[in-house]
């Protein structure tokens, strides 16, 4: 009896002690799996970007020589390497100093770019920090820079569409930073920062400037006015009070360029018109956008309509208060809904049944059947003869020649 009544007592304390010992156990397995899950989560952020060693930078750029040599910027040159183990290209940015600026410009760029990820966003592979060497290595990005298709001579010019298609990439990219918790907000959105793949894909690029938005219920972070003249909000730099809207006044002014092909700030124009949003303002608010049309636009066929609602949003973005901007996921939006409605109508008109072509003293024409004449704009410097149907409410017929 003694013995199953010992039995019985024991029993449960044996429970109880294994039952500990299992608590434990599973105690301890968690703890150690949340810390190493921490930990792991430290490091990702990290590992994802590789640590060079300035030799093997040097070795990738032949020593930053000349004929590997990009482009140069404010923090520094850029070059295209190529890195050995993984035979990649890259372009490696080298800061000209070791000035305190430049070190704050790249602690800030590889903190934050770490964060995000996004096909428009140019990715940053590594860097190497030594003490006499700051570098940035990203990936590299083949068709230069949206400056050189806008006032450069070696590029072609851009299609409308192309022109379309780079807004709406680029906005996506600035749309993601603002979307992650804190935002992130670019302050040096230009088209010297928008590269170009091979893809012909928009992708933002160089963060030095970048900040982390607002906090919890704040509406802006104070800060110094850094940025580029003719894109820098005046509305932030008369406060200091950054917010988002700042890079959607910059994207603004990204868009009548992308319309324009003109500078930011021209000198040449009046006084009142020195800044592109005053210069395209009026003309754009009378919906006369032929006025700002980059000339090459004007011998190609082009959208007028679609190229309208890119200049009708940039000076909605580049309005005086930044409350009456839109954000740029509306941007995003409207972009994207009027390629849309564009790309319907000239689907709809330029290709039906009722195209064909014919020949006149051996010129070969086309018969285009158009529904409404205001959805297609063609102006061609090859274009010899122009023969329309056009099918209005009262069946008018065109015939010009
Ligand atoms: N990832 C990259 N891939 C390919 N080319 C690049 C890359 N990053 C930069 N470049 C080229 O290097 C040039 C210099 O870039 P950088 O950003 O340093 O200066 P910037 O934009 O011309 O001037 P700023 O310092 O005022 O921004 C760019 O114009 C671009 O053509
Ligand atoms: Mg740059």
């Amino acid at each position: 009896m003694t013995a199953r009544y010992l039995l019985k007592v024991e029993a449960p304390i044996g429970v109880s002690a294994a039952g500990l010992f299992i608590g434990f156990l599973v105690f301890f397995t968690i703890k150690k799996g949340c810390l190493r899950k921490k930990h792991l989560k430290k490091d990702v952020n990290t590992m994802e970007l590789r640590r060079y060693r300035f030799d093997e930078l040097k070795k990738a750029t032949d020593s930053f020589s000349d004929e590997r040599l990009i482009g140069s910027g404010a923090f520094g040159n850029v070059y295209r390497g190529v890195l050995g183990d993984e035979k990649r290209t890259v372009a490696i940015k080298k800061a000209h100093s070791e000035s305190n600026e430049s070190a704050e410009e790249f602690k800030n760029e590889v903190e934050l770019l770490s964060r995000v990820k996004h096909k428009n966003l140019v990715s940053l592979v590594g860097y190497c920090s030594e003490p006499k060497h700051k570098i940035l290595v990203y990936e590299y990005v083949s068709q230069g820079c949206l400056l050189e298709y806008i006032v450069g001579k070696e590029r072609n010019p851009l299609t409308w569409q192309q022109r379309v298609n780079l807004a709406i990439g680029s906005a996506k990219g600035v749309a993601h930073l603002h979307g992650v918790e804190p935002s992130i907000i670019h302050r040096d959105l230009k088209p010297s920062n928008i590269l170009i793949d091979d893809e012909f894909e928009a992708k933002i690029s160089d963060f030095g400037l970048v900040k982390k938005g607002p906090n919890g219920d704040a509406s802006h972070v104070s800060t110094q006015a850094k940025g580029t003249p003719g894109y820098m909000d005046p509305a932030y730099c008369s406060s200091l009070h950054l917010t988002t809207s700042s890079d959607v006044f910059s994207f603004g002014v990204i868009l009548l360029q992308l319309v324009s092909s003109r500078p930011a700030l021209d000198h040449t124009r009046r006084q009142s018109e020195y800044h592109i949003s005053n210069w395209a303002k009026s003309s754009v608010e009378r919906g006369m956008v032929e006025d700002i049309l980059d000339v090459s636009l004007q011998l190609e066929p082009c959208n007028n309509k679609m190229m309208l609602k890119m200049a009708q949003l940039g000076i909605r973005c580049t309005a005086w208060e930044p409350k009456n901007r839109p954000t740029i996921r509306q941007v995003v939006k409207e972009l994207e809904e009027a390629l849309c409605q564009v790309t319907k109508s000239v689907q709809r008109s330029s290709y039906s049944e009722e195209s064909q072509s014919f020949s006149i003293d051996s010129v070969l024409l086309q018969r285009f059947y158009v529904e409404s004449f205001e959805e297609i704009s063609v102006r061609s410097a090859s274009l010899r003869c122009l023969d329309v149907t056009i099918s209005s409410n009262n069946n008018e017929e065109v015939d010009g020649r």
